[in-house]
């Protein structure tokens, strides 16, 4: 089939990439033309694993294009996958969104186009995009009105696993309030609802996947599927974190109680780590959002605020850690290990890191930091902020009067902390994500602290 994809961030390249892996020529439409310039020599502007293989491989049936009316034209499909980023209020900025449906409306040209939501919209956005859509065509002045269906695709990889997430996922949803555009939308998605495609070596196919489940539904309940599948995932974690304060005080090991309870197959192992809480550019905008939806119509979500809450008390419990272990933190030296917003990504949006990184400094603190990728992108997007970036784990522990691991990556698990620990004036470490062994850390001479 044809598809056009409008937007190449993480949601449209990655979508992009699988769709014309499985077969599909796809055209990857994006106004920015540094964005489009790089693609089209063959590097991506984000660091997401694989990614660069896959488009690699899928090259022969791929786009890349700054015009609409060279991807949009004979398009059967048109992702929408355009950033929405969060205003002050806390509603989604959608001005990429309606210049995008504005685009559309003024150069689709097929029998019937299903125009598809992959950005996380908020609900009734489907009308919304809809009406912009019909608008533009209006006033075309070639006086055709082809006809077309707006549908919900919501999206839910995650970053650093997004590949992997999209061609073995565990569910695909489809919302459209016209069967014609579920069907269009369906046999799109068969190679990867039925797996009948020939995996990438880099990206095998896990045992366990079968058929892919497949959710049809109406417009709204796909919008909804998103926010709300993104608040239960940001609530389980802080669920977990406000069981973890409890555990802290009573003794338990927060480890095993996550373990524990998710063993029960209707909770579920996975989002049940304690530690400095979720960040990244989802959870804390999807919530947000979700608030300020209800508020539209007069209700309120005292379990979603109460997640958003407990997730920013788990940032100022590492500034209490730290003063109780510390005592004074004026004129201190705290390393932070990993700055993006979680391990595999260079994404720096809501990373905890920054937030943590600039309630020090503002008691006095000096800081230094160490990201296996996302050092550069930080020093693009916030100058240093104060603080002292460097490549060498080593040198960030020089003279430090504690380490505290922000981002898990997977390098900070076998680091020679013995080392380290000679390196630092104070030796403690502050496991922000319940990722290090303590017996090991303990042993190599550093004091383990977690935030449970
Ligand atoms: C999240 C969802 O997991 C995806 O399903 C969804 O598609 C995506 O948002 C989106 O809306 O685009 P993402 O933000 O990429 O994906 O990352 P996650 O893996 O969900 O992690 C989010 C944050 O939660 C990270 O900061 C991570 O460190 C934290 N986290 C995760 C925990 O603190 N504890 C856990 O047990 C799991």
């Amino acid at each position: 089939m044809r598809v056009a994809i409008i937007g190449t961030g993480y949601v449209g390249l990655t979508t992009g990439a699988c769709l014309a892996f499985v077969g599909h020529s796809v055209s990857c439409l994006d106004t920015d033309e540094c964005k489009i310039k790089a693609l089209l020599a063959g590097k991506i502007p984000i660091y997401e694993p694989k990614l660069e293989e896959l488009l690699d491989e899928a090259r022969h049936n791929l786009q890349f294009t700054t015009s609409y009316a060279e991807a949009i034209p004979g398009a059967e499909v048109v992702f929408i996958a355009v950033g929405t980023p969060p205003t002050p209020s806390g509603a989604p900025n959608l001005e990429f969104l309606s210049q995008a449906a504005r685009g559309i409306g003024q150069h689709m040209n097929g029998d019937f186009t299903v125009v598809v939501n992959k950005s996380t919209v908020p609900i009734g956005s489907g009308n919304w995009v809809g009406s912009l859509i019909r608008e533009a065509c209006e006033q075309r002045q070639d006086g055709s009105a082809p006809e077309f269906a707006v549908a919900s695709n919501p999206e839910f990889l995650r970053e650093g696993t997004a590949l992997h997430d999209s061609l073995y996922p565990d569910r695909i949803v489809i919302g459209a309030d016209e069967p014609r555009a579920l069907e269009v939308l369906y046999s799109l998605y068969r190679p990867i609802l039925d797996q009948t495609f020939n995996p990438p070596t880099y990206l095998e196919r896990p045992e366990d996947v079968g058929a892919v489940p497949l959710l049809s539904t109406d417009l709204a309940s796909a919008e909804l599927i998103k926010y709300a599948a993104n608040a239960f995932l940001a609530l389980k974690i802080s669920f977990i974190n406000e069981i973890g304060l409890l555990a802290e005080r009573v003794g338990a090991n927060i480890s095993e109680v996550g373990r524990g309870i998710g063993l029960d197959s209707r909770i579920g192992p996975r989002f049940l780590s304690a530690g400095i809480g979720w960040g990244g550019s989802c959870f804390g905008k999807d919530t947000s959002a979700l608030i300020a939806t209800a508020g539209e119509y007069g209700l309120n979500l005292p379990i979603v605020e109460a997640a958003r809450k407990i997730n920013c008390r788990q940032r100022d419990r590492v500034v209490e850690k730290l003063l109780y272990e510390l005592k004074i933190l004026k004129g201190r030296m705290i390393g932070l290990l990993g700055l993006a917003f979680k391990p595999n990504t260079d994404d720096l949006r809501e990373a905890p890191a920054i937030e943590i990184a600039q309630k020090l400094i503002d008691r006095g603190v000096r800081v230094k930091a160490h990201d296996p990728i996302a050092l550069e992108k930080f020093r693009r997007e916030h100058g240093t902020m104060g603080v002292q970036l460097s490549e060498n784990v080593c040198e960030v522990a020089e003279g430090c009067d504690a380490l505290v691991l922000v981002t898990e990556w997977n390098e900070y698990r076998d680091l020679d902390w013995e080392a380290l620990a000679k390196k630092m004036r104070n030796p403690v470490i502050l496991d922000g994500r319940h990722a290090l062994d303590r017996d090991k850390l303990t042993r190599a001479g550093l004091r383990y602290v977690s935030i449970s």
